[in-house]
């Protein structure tokens, strides 16, 4: 039995982590078995890492970003994604690779199919189903943020790359994302979002 790997995504402040632990508790409501994890982190290894990429005071080169994601992500498909999923388990993550495509391949212009590329011996078959998008102008994304981390910290050009590469790789594999209008009210982003996971599986009501 395998379970199934849902990652929500888009720049700073569209509301993934709220819209992330809501559909986690809905899941879990209906007697789904569910984890959630979010990137950089999830596992004490790679929540050490996470200090060493958002440490605003810290200094990161480009590639040893990159590969710094990488590494603490395939640290999570080994320890956590993966056994979860093997065993049936559903994950709820943010964030997943596609930040790292759309941060590190558009935003740090490092290309999105070299840091695909150094990202896929790392997590073998644990790669999302499903990704959530959440839209949303880099003004607003920005005005949203407080007490920003050294990524989040870039400012608006950066915000607005990263966010034009989501879109193209929404626009790339249209089956794997979900985009999802972030602007609107957060209790209609999470019906949009709980509509368009339920047009993919069918989720029975155990309550
Ligand atoms: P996150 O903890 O999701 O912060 P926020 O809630 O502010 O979006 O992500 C931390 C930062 O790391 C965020 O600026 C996005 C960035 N990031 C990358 O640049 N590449 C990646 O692969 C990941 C997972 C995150």
């Amino acid at each position: 039995m395998t379970g199934h790997y849902i990652a929500f995504e888009g720049i700073e402040g569209t509301g993934k982590s709220t819209i992330a632990a809501r559909l986690a508790g809905y899941l879990e409501q209906r007697g789904i078995d569910v984890i959630r994890v979010r990137e950089p982190g999830g596992t004490a290894t790679g929540e050490r890492i996470r200090q060493v990429l958002l440490d605003p005071e810290g200094s990161v080169a480009p590639w040893s970003e990159a590969l710094l994601f990488a590494s603490a992500r395939a640290q999570l498909a080994a320890e956590l994604v993966g056994p979860a999923l093997r065993s049936g388990k559903w994950v709820v993550s943010d964030r997943s690779v596609y930040s790292s495509l759309a941060y590190q391949g558009g935003g740090r212009g490092l290309g999105v199919a070299e840091v695909r590329r150094v990202n896929t011996p790392g997590l073998g078959d644990v790669w999302p189903e499903m990704v959530v998008l959440l839209r949303l102008d880099a003004v607003t994304g920005l005005s949203r943020q407080n007490d920003p981390d050294r990524i989040g910290a870039e400012g608006i050009d950066f915000q607005t790359t990263v966010g034009e590469t989501f879109d193209q790789l929404a626009a790339a594999e249209p089956d794997l994302f979900a985009v999802v209008d972030a602007s609107e009210d957060i209790a209609a982003v999470w019906t949009t979002v709980r509509d368009q996971v339920e047009r993919r599986w069918t989720i029975s009501s155990t309550a």
